[in-house]
Parts: C-alpha cells; structure tokens; sequence
C-alpha cells in the first residue's frame, strides 16, 4: 500500500462526505424555503365538534369550536393602534390632509373621512358616518356584515339588492320601507353582526368560501371561474370580496366590480366612461366625477408579492403559536404592528430594518400623491375661474375631462390602504400620471383665461385647514363662491 495513497483515499471519502452533507443541506434549505413560501400547505385538520348552524352568522357562536380563533378575533376590538401611516384608530383624513376636502367638494366624503378600523367595527362605523343619509342606497351593507349573505340565501339576493325604497336608513331604523315590510319584516334586525367568521368561512367544513356574488360575478365575466381558484387564491379572494373598488349599477343599485376591461386603473376608468358612469358632480368646477373605493385587492395584484404568490392572508394573518398550537391570526391589523410574524418569517432582515424600508417607500408614494392632490386642486379653481371669467360650457368638457382622469388615478392610490406599500411602482406611475393631467388641465384652463382676457394669476382662496376648506366647499355649493379671477377683472367688473 502506498503511504501516499491513504491520505488520498481519506480525503476521496472525505470530499464524498462533503459533498453528500452539502447535498443534505441544500435539500434541506431548499424544503425549509419552500415551505416557507408554500405555507399553504400547513392548513390545518379542523374538527368541528359542536355542530354550528349553517345560518349561524354570530361570530360568538363559533367561539366554541374555535377558542384561539375567536379570541384574537376579538382583539380587533383595540383600536388605539398607530402606526406612521396606518393602525386602527379613527384617523380624521381630512384634518391630516384639507386638499381632499377640495377634491371631494359636492360629495359626502368631504364632510367626512376616517381611517378604518377592525373588522369588528365594521356595522358600528357605517352607522355613524356622516356620509350615510336618507338616500344612501342599502347596498352599502355588502362589505360590513355576513348578515348580507345570509338574507341574501333566505330571500334571494336580487330580492336584496335593492330597490329604490331600501335605503340605508330603512334597514336600520324602525320604520322599514313598504318594500321590506312586505317581503321581509322587520328588516332593521336584521343586519347586525360586523363581518366575522360567516363570511370567509363554510360553517360545515370552515373551507374558506366566497360569500359575495359580486366577486362571484365579475370573475364569470372576465370568463373565470373562482371555484378554480387554487388554497393560496383563496387566501386572498377572501378578502377581495370587500377590499376592491366598486359601484352601485343603474336603478336597482347592484353591486358591481368594474372589472371587466382589466383591474388596473385606466381600464376601469375606461369601463366608467363607456356608462358616462358618475359618483357625483365636483361643486367647484362643475366636473362630473368618479370616486376609487380601496381598490386594495387590484392594486396588490400589480406588486411583487402577488407576483411571487403572497397571499393578504400571508401579511395580514401569519400563523401563530401559543401553547404548542398552531393557528391562523385572527387579529387582522397593520402587518407592522407584528413583524415579526408578519415579515421576518420569509425576510431575514431585523424588525427595524423591515419598518425602516416599508416607511421608506410610504414616505415616496405619500411626497408623490401630495404633489399630485395639491395640483388637482388648483386644477377644479382654475376651472371654475375659467366659469367666472364666461368661458363656454363646450370648451370647458374637454379640461374637465382631464381633471376626472387626474383625479380617478390620484384617489386610485389614495383610496388604497397601506399608503402604496402594496406595489410601490404601480402607485407612484399612476401619480405621475395624475399630476401629469391635473398640469395639463391647468395649461388648457390658462389658455382658455387667457382667450377671455384674463392674464392675471387666479387667486387661490385658502383652503389650509379642515374647516377652511369645508366653508370654501359650502360656499361653492350655495352659489356663493369667492372671486377667483386677479385684480383686473374686478376692475373691469367696477368692483
Ligand atoms: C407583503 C405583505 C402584504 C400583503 C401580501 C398584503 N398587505 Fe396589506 N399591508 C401591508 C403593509 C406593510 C401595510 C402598511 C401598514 C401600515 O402602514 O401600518 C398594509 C396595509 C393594509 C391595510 C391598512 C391597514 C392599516 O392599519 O392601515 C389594509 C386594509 C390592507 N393592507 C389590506 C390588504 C389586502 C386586502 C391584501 C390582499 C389583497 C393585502 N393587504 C396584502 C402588507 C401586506
Ligand atoms: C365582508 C367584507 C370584508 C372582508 C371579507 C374583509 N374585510 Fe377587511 N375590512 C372591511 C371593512 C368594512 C373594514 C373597515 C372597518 C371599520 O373601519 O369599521 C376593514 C378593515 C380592515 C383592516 C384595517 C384594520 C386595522 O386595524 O387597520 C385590515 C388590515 C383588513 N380589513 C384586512 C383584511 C384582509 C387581509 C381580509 C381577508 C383575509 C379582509 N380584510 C376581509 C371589510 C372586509
Ligand atoms: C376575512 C376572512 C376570515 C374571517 C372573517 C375569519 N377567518 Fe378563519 N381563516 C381565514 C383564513 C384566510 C384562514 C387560513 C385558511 C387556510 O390557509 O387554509 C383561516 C383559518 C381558520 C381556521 C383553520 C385553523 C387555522 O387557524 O388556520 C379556523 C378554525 C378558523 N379560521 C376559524 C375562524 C373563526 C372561528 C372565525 C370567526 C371568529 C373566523 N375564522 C373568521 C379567514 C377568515
Ligand atoms: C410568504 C413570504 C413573504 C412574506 C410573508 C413577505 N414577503 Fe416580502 N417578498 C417575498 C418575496 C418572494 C419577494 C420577492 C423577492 C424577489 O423575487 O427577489 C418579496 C419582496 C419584498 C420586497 C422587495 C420589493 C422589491 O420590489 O424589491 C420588500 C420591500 C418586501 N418584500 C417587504 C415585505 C414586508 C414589509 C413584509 C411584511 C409586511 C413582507 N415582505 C412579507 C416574500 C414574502
């Protein structure tokens, strides 16, 4: 045998041993990183001990069967949360940010505007908004309780949604419309219980399930089929019942997606403006408009995280574990209030590292939507001096065109929770945009000014606080405006 063979043989076997150990570890890391992607694959074995109603729409009751659920379920309660741009308290959005009283003028939500909260919440706020009234259509309902689907099974969901006489006000008040009193008695018992359990969850199964046909619906049209979603869809589709723009359609005020041109924000303009569909009539400038809704769910699809698989459950309901058990977060909050769990699971950077970036990218998409609200504003004031100064009404459409883009795209992102964290690209192009318009508006509305003789600048009236610009709004609405045009129109005017 020779001396030298022996080491060599030694480290044969040895770089053999490396290399299968290495083998071992790739192997390893590379199930424990999929696993961590697909932790889909962890759904649980649920045993449903005491059999609950297929009716059964009072969370409480599902208590029993699902202690750890129910309780951090509840925790949805705490509403003090705050996080640099989100949590669950009653931000008043129209304090932290008066332009949108301006943007919103003519329509409820100038008057009103706060942050939402746990889902818990979700009966007693709608109650309370001060966006709510007489005329507020009973379609508004969908989103804040499983009670909708509930008496929608019983009754028939056409029979739901909703003719002329349902109002808001009718289901909650007493004196129910003859509509209900006819077909359903005392409807105003009816809804009651905030969105819980019922609505994500088949009581005899607890599969996840879609409970609104209008998520149903606007899949078949795009000519998909949501029962082919895979258990990672669902994981977000859940949520997409709710979190996504929407519109009350034609007389019976049905519940609609607007998506059957595409979810991103042109081809939903696109789909309103082939209707000439419009939310309200903007009181400064005379614009008809349309208002964005959370479109949480269309614009996560236009991010990395949809991109790579993520599911809203992922971020926003991570496991948990307590007393050895494993379970699903039921305290649905801002994923920065719980990094750990929220994030860290799949990113290894440190739990500060991970709010620096997200209020990093935050802080861009909240300077880029700024810009493009402040623009949109001076755009309906130029508008509206250009109505003072005489201008017509047929050369008007076309700048108030532009400033209905600009504005659908701006409320695009700004309606969307999470101040652009969802798909930070996606928001701050479609700002460029808005302000891109709002610009242009404001280039057409100075020529037309200046056509009439007006060269001076506008005068913008004060609109820095909450109050300022609601009495501004009012005063537009009474008919009543400031004088926008400069100095030599007064003199003309002999003022
Ligand atoms: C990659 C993780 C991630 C995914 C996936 C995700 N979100 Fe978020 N979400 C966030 C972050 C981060 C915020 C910002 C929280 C903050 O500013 O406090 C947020 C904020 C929100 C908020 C506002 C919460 C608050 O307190 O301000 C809502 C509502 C929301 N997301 C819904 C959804 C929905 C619906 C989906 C799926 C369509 C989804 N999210 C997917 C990470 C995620
Ligand atoms: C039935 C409609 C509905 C469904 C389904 C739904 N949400 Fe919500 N969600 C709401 C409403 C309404 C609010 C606001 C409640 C309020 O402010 O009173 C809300 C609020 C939230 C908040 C804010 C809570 C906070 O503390 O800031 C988050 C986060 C959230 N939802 C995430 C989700 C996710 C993720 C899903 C899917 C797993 C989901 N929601 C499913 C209607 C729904
Ligand atoms: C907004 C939708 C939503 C609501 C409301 C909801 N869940 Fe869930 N639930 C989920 C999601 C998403 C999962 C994860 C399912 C999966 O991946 O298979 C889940 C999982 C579960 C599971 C399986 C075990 C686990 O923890 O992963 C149980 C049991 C459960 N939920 C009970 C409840 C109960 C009880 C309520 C009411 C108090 C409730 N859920 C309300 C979305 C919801
Ligand atoms: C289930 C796994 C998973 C979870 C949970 C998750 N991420 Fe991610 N994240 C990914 C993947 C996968 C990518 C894409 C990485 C790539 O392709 O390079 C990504 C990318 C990112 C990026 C880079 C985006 C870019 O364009 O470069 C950021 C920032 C990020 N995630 C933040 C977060 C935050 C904040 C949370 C918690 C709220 C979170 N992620 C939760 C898997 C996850």
């Amino acid at each position: 045998m020779n001396d030298a063979q022996v080491p060599q043989g030694r480290s044969r076997r040895l770089s053999w041993g490396v290399l299968i150990l290495a083998m071992i570890l790739t192997a390893g890391l590379a199930l424990l990183l999929s696993s961590i992607i697909e932790r889909r694959q962890e759904a649980q074995i649920v045993q449903i001990m005491q059999p609950i109603d297929p009716m059964e729409t009072d969370s409480a009751k599902w208590a029993g069967n699902f202690p750890r659920q129910y309780d951090r379920y509840k925790r949805m309660q705490d509403s003090e949360t705050q996080t640099k741009y989100g949590g669950a308290f009653l931000r008043d959005y129209l304090e932290e940010t008066p332009a949108n009283v301006i943007l919103f003028s003519g329509y409820g939500f100038a008057k009103d505007y706060l942050q939402g909260r746990g889902h818990v919440y979700a009966v007693e706020d709608v109650k309370h908004s001060k966006r709510v009234g007489a005329k507020t259509p009973a379609t508004c309902w969908h989103c804040k309780s499983p009670d909708v689907p509930r008496v929608m099974a019983e009754l028939g969901k056409e029979k739901v949604d909703y003719p002329d006489e349902a109002t808001f006000q009718e289901l909650i008040m007493a004196g129910a419309g003859d509509f209900y009193k006819q077909n359903f008695m005392a409807l105003k018992d009816e809804i009651t219980h905030p969105i819980g359990c019922f609505d994500c969850h088949d009581p005899a199964t607890m599969a996840l399930r879609i409970t609104r046909p209008a998520l149903i619906e606007a899949f078949e049209r795009q000519g998909r089929d949501i029962n082919q979603a895979s258990h990672q869809e669902m994981r977000t589709l859940v949520c997409a019942q709710c979190h996504v723009e929407y519109y009350f359609k034609g007389e019976g005020k049905y519940l609609t997606f607007p998506w059957d041109k595409g979810l991103k924000v042109e081809q939903m303009e696109e789909y309103y403006d082939q209707y000439r569909f419009a939310d309200w009539t903007h009181a400064i400038s005379g614009t008809p408009m349309i208002k964005m809704q959370h479109p949480d769910y269309e614009i996560y699809n236009t991010g990395i995280h949809a991109y790579r698989g993520v599911s809203c459950a992922d971020c926003h309901m991570p496991y948990r574990t307590e007393g050895g058990a494993k379970f699903t977060d039921h305290h649905l909050r801002s994923p920065m209030l719980n990094i750990e769990n929220s994030c860290a699971v799949c990113h290894r950077w440190g739990e500060q590292e991970i709010r620096q970036r997200v209020e990093g990218i935050q802080d861009k998409v909240r300077e880029a939507r700024t810009r493009a609200e402040s623009a949109i504003a001076l755009a309906h004031f130029d508008i509206a001096a250009c109505k003072q100064a005489g201008a017509e009404q047929e050369k008007l459409k076309a700048v108030r065109q532009l400033v209905r883009s600009a504005q659908v795209r701006w409320d695009y992102v700004a309606a969307n929770n999470g101040m652009g964290s969802h798909s930070p690209q996606e928001c701050v192009r479609v700002l460029l945009a808005a302000t891109d318009l709002a610009q242009q508006a404001r280039i057409e509305s100075t020529r037309l000014l200046a056509q009439l003789g007006h060269t001076d600048p506008v005068r913008y009236p004060d609109y820095s606080t909450k109050e300022k610009a609601q009495a501004l709004s009012k005063a537009f609405i009474a008919g009543n405006p400031p004088n926008l045009l400069g100095e030599k129109a007064e003199a003309v005017a002999g003022r």
